[in-house]
C-alpha cells in the first residue's frame, strides 16, 4: 500500500476512478473531493495539511473519536488469532458470542437474541424479512405493511431507502416498495399548528397514525419503524407523551415497534440506547456506527423472546432460517465492538456525552437564538441541529434553491469545521464524538457562528435576505 501518493494526484485518481456516496455527480467531477488522511481525538487532517473540528463524528458514529489504539491493538490481535469465521449452520466464533451476550445485557427492555450483520441498512431489511417471518409463521400472511414517518432515515438498501421518509432518496430509484407506508413526522416547527400545546400536537401525530392503521386496515399492518431521535431527517425529537400515545396505538392493533438505535445506540442521548430515553418499548432493535465507533462495519437487530418464539414457529414451518450475511457476526468487529463498549464504560462516556450535550445545547442557544434566520435550535444529548428559516413568524422555509444549509456547512470548511447540511430544509447538525472537550465544544459553536454569519452576509449581499 502506497499512502506517499501526493494530495494533486489523488484528487485526479479520485475523479476518475471513485463513485462516492450521496454526491452531486456531475458537480464532483468539476470540482473533486476533500480527502482525509489523519484524525485525532475530535480532529481531522486533510491531505493538504488543513485540520478540522469533526462535529459530525463522520456519519454521528465515530463516538470514542479517532485515534483509539486499543482498537487498532484489537484489530491487530484478532486478525493474527482468526481474521475470519463464518455464523452459517450453527458455526461461530468466540468473539460475536461474547459481543451477542453483552448487547442482550446492554439492552434497555428485555431482549433475547442478536443477529448481526454489516450496515445499519442491511440491518433494517433484516428487520423487515423477520417480522415478516414472524407473521408468516403466526398464520397473519396477510400482516405485512410497515410504518415509517415522514422524515425518518433507515439507510438506503432496497427496503431501508423506501421506509427512509426523505423523498430525494425514493427519486430516480422507484421506491417505496409499495408494503411502505409514512406517517406524520412529530416536527413541531413545520408541523404543529401555531400555539398548538405538547399535549394537543401529540394527540394529532397519534390520531394520524390510527387513521392510517385503519385506512390500511390492521390486519395488513405488521410494524412501525422509529428512530428514538430522527437524525438525517432533521435531529427531531418528539414532543413529551409521543411515545407512549404511539405505543399505545401500536398495541391496540397488534402492531410491532421496531426502534431504529443506529445513531441513538451507545450513549449518543445521554444514555446507553434511546428507547431508554424516549420510553419507547420496542419488540426489535437495530444497532450500527456506535457498536464499534465505525471503526469497522457492524450492525445487529435485537429482538424480543416474542419475536424468538415466532421465529421457532417458522423453523418448524420453513426449515432452517435461511437468510445471513458472509459477513454476519465478522470476528474482527465483535472485537473492535467488545473494545469500543469496554471504552465507553471504562471512560464514563455516556454520562460525559450528557453532560458535553448539556453545554453544546447552552452554547449553541446562546450563539444562536438571536440570530433573525434561526427558526429553530433543537436536540437531545450530544446531538443537536439549528435550522434557518427566510421568516420565523409565521414559520417560512428558504428557497431550496439557495441551498442555505449547504452554503453553510461549506463556510464552516474554510472555518476548520465540519458540520453537516441535512436533506430536508435548511438545518445544520452536530453529533461530535463524546471525547470532545468542553474547550472544543466552545471552539466548534464559534465556528459554526462565524461560518453563519459569512454566509448570511453573502445572501444579504445578493438581495435573497433582508435581515
Ligand atoms: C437511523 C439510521 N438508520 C439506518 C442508517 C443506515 O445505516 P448505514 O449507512 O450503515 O447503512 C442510518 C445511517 O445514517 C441511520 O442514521
Amino acid at each position: 500500500m502506497n499512502l506517499s501518493t501526493p494530495s494533486a494526484a489523488l484528487h485526479d485518481k479520485d475523479r476518475q476512478y471513485l463513485m462516492h456516496p450521496f454526491t452531486a455527480l456531475a458537480e464532483h467531477e468539476r470540482k473533486g473531493p476533500l480527502v482525509m488522511v489523519k484524525g485525532e481525538g475530535v480532529w481531522l487532517e486533510d491531505s493538504e495539511g488543513r485540520r478540522y473540528i469533526d462535529s459530525m463524528a463522520g456519519l454521528w458514529c465515530v463516538n470514542i473519536g479517532y485515534g483509539r489504539k486499543e482498537i487498532a491493538t484489537t484489530l491487530h490481535d484478532q486478525a493474527m488469532r482468526l481474521p475470519y469465521y463464518h455464523s452459517f449452520s450453527s458455526m461461530g466464533t468466540d468473539t460475536s458470542i461474547l459481543l451477542a451476550e453483552k448487547l442482550i445485557e446492554l439492552s434497555p427492555v428485555p431482549m433475547s437474541k442478536v443477529f448481526f450483520g454489516n450496515s445499519g441498512s442491511d440491518a433494517n431489511d433484516t428487520q423487515v424479512k423477520l417480522v415478516w417471518y414472524y407473521n408468516n409463521a403466526r398464520g397473519l400472511p396477510q400482516k405485512k405493511k410497515i410504518i415509517a414517518r415522514q422524515r425518518g432515515y433507515h439507510g438506503v438498501t432496497i427496503v431501508s431507502a423506501g421506509l427512509t421518509g426523505l423523498q430525494s432518496m425514493h427519486n430516480g430509484f422507484d421506491l417505496p416498495l409499495p408494503f411502505v407506508r409514512h406517517t406524520t413526522a412529530p416536527h413541531r416547527l413545520w408541523q404543529a399548528e401555531p400555539g398548538q400545546s405538547d399535549a394537543a400536537f401529540v394527540a394529532r401525530l397519534a390520531a394520524d397514525l390510527e387513521n392510517l392503521i385503519l385506512e390500511e386496515g390492521p390486519e395488513t399492518v405488521a410494524a412501525m419503524i422509529m428512530e428514538p431521535v430522527m437524525g438525517a431527517g432533521g435531529v427531531i425529537v418528539p414532543p413529551p407523551g409521543y411515545y407512549a400515545a404511539i405505543q399505545a396505538v401500536l398495541d391496540k392493533y397488534d402492531v410491532l415497534l421496531i426502534a431504529d438505535e443506529v445513531i441513538c445506540g451507545f450513549g449518543r442521548l445521554g444514555t446507553t440506547f434511546g428507547s431508554e430515553k424516549m420510553g419507547m418499548r420496542p419488540d426489535l432493535m437495530t444497532v450500527a456506527k456506535g457498536i464499534t465507533s465505525a471503526y469497522v462495519p457492524l450492525s445487529a437487530c435485537i429482538l424480543s423472546e416474542k419475536i424468538w418464539q415466532g421465529l421457532l414457529l417458522g423453523g418448524e414451518r420453513y426449515g432452517a432460517f435461511a437468510h445471513g450475511y458472509t459477513y454476519s457476526g465478522h470476528p474482527l468487529a465483535a472485537a473492535a465492538a467488545l473494545t469500543n463498549l469496554q471504552i465507553i464504560e471504562d471512560e464514563g462516556l455516556v454520562a460525559q456525552a450528557a453532560a458535553r450535550g448539556e453545554l453544546m445545547h447552552r452554547l449553541l442557544r446562546e450563539s444562536f437564538a438571536d440570530h433573525p434566520a434561526v427558526g429553530d435550535i433543537r436536540g437531545v444529548g450530544l446531538m443537536g441541529a439549528v435550522e434557518f428559516v427566510a421568516r420565523r413568524d409565521p414559520a417560512t422555509p428558504f428557497d431550496p434553491a439557495l441551498k442555505v444549509a449547504g452554503r453553510i456547512a461549506r463556510a464552516a470548511l474554510e472555518e476548520g469545521l465540519i458540520t453537516r447540511a441535512l436533506p430536508q430544509g435548511d438545518s445544520i447538525s452536530f453529533s461530535p464524538p463524546f471525547v470532545i472537550s468542553e474547550e472544543e465544544t466552545a471552539e466548534m459553536v464559534a465556528r459554526a457562528r462565524r461560518a453563519v454569519d459569512k454566509v448570511f452576509a453573502g445572501l444579504h449581499a445578493e438581495g435573497h435576505w433582508k435581515g
